[in-house]
């Protein structure tokens, strides 16, 4: 049994089973991740990267410090890695990094073992903010890759309708996101991502401004769709609930610069839904995790 009892503060919760990392811990029990890279490159390889920013006056922030690890593409099932740690660490640099938005300082980022150096179509990312265009109506906005690829306007909407369908927003289609809620426009920024069919789906703490039902509800959705699409989704939160729910594998971060501490491998249940959050099998792990996050290092 873990000794809450310490000078660590506990854990301030959120929505019923969850419990958010908390900004202010700076102890953790001792890393327990080494990244064994000798094989080939699987289907993603993010190797010693290192992002330091420079911002126009020559100050530097150390964002993220020699970050490595791999995900394997499971055959017929989609996957999701999460990870987990507090404001602040480096969790949207690294997403963008893979995204391809700008060059590692050091490492190297590899989809399919090539180097990534731009952005490109097979990584689609959903951004923290909501990301729509405010002048286009739904429809518009989740066919604007298709449009830009050149797909014909009868082959867009057959894919649009099936896509808005998937995400519950069939009866907004002709709407703006200006008439829309947060999670409407959250589905938004989703479909348009997943319209382009990316092999690796980045998503920045999509879920984050919406209120309790709203998320659970999108994480249920996330599962469909990752089972449907068979693809690779890197999904960054700070809640340890969230994390558990949907992942395959965790990352836990440190504080900035991120560094990967733990990887905790989330047992495959049977069934996902909002009684598993309450049971005690989903309960062990979020302890687990909560250990690993609050308990003080040891030398
Ligand atoms: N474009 C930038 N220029 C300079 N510094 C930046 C830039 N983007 C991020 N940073 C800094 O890098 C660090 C990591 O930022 P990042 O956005 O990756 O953190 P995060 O873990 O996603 O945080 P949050 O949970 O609050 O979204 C922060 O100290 C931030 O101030
Ligand atoms: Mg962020």
């Amino acid at each position: 049994m873990a000794d809450n009892q310490g000078p660590i503060p506990l854990p301030q919760s959120g929505e019923p089973g969850t419990i958010a990392v908390d900004v202010a811990t700076q102890q953790y029990a001792k890393p327990t991740y080494h990244a064994d890279q000798s094989g080939v490159p699987p289907k993603l390889r993010v190797s010693n990267l290192s992002v330091t920013y420079i911002d126009r006056n020559g100050n530097r922030t150390e964002a993220v410090r020699d970050v490595s690890f791999d995900v394997l593409d499971k055959p017929d099932s989609g996957e999701i890695v999460v990870f987990l740690g507090p404001s602040g660490c480096g969790k949207s640099t690294i997403l963008k990094a893979v995204a391809g938005l700008f060059p590692p300082t050091e490492g190297e980022v590899l989809v399919d073992g090539k180097p990534v150096v731009d952005v490109g179509r097979d990584r689609g990312m959903v951004f923290q903010a909501y990301t729509s265009f405010g002048w286009l109506t739904v429809r518009e906005n989740v066919e604007y890759g298709l449009k830009l690829q050149g797909t014909k306007k009868s082959e867009r909407r057959k894919i649009s309708d099936s896509i808005l369908k998937s995400v519950g927003l069939a009866d907004f289609a002709e709407r703006y996101p200006k008439d829309l809620s947060g999670g409407m426009k959250q589905r938004v920024a989703i479909a348009r991502t997943l319209v382009n069919n990316p092999r690796v789906v980045l998503m920045d703490e999509p879920f984050g401004a919406l209120d309790p039902q709203t998320r659970w509800g999108m994480q249920s959705l996330l599962l469909d769709i990752s089972r449907a699409e068979n693809n690779t989704i890197l999904f960054v939160t700070h809640d340890v609930s969230e994390a558990v729910y949907l992942a395959d594998t965790i990352y836990v971060l440190s504080h900035r610069p991120a560094r990967i501490l733990h990887k905790v491998d989330v047992p495959a249940f049977p069934v996902r839904d909002i009684a598993l959050k309450s049971a005690p099998e989903f309960r062990a792990v979020e302890k687990k995790l909560l250990d690993l996050i609050y308990a003080p290092a040891k030398s």
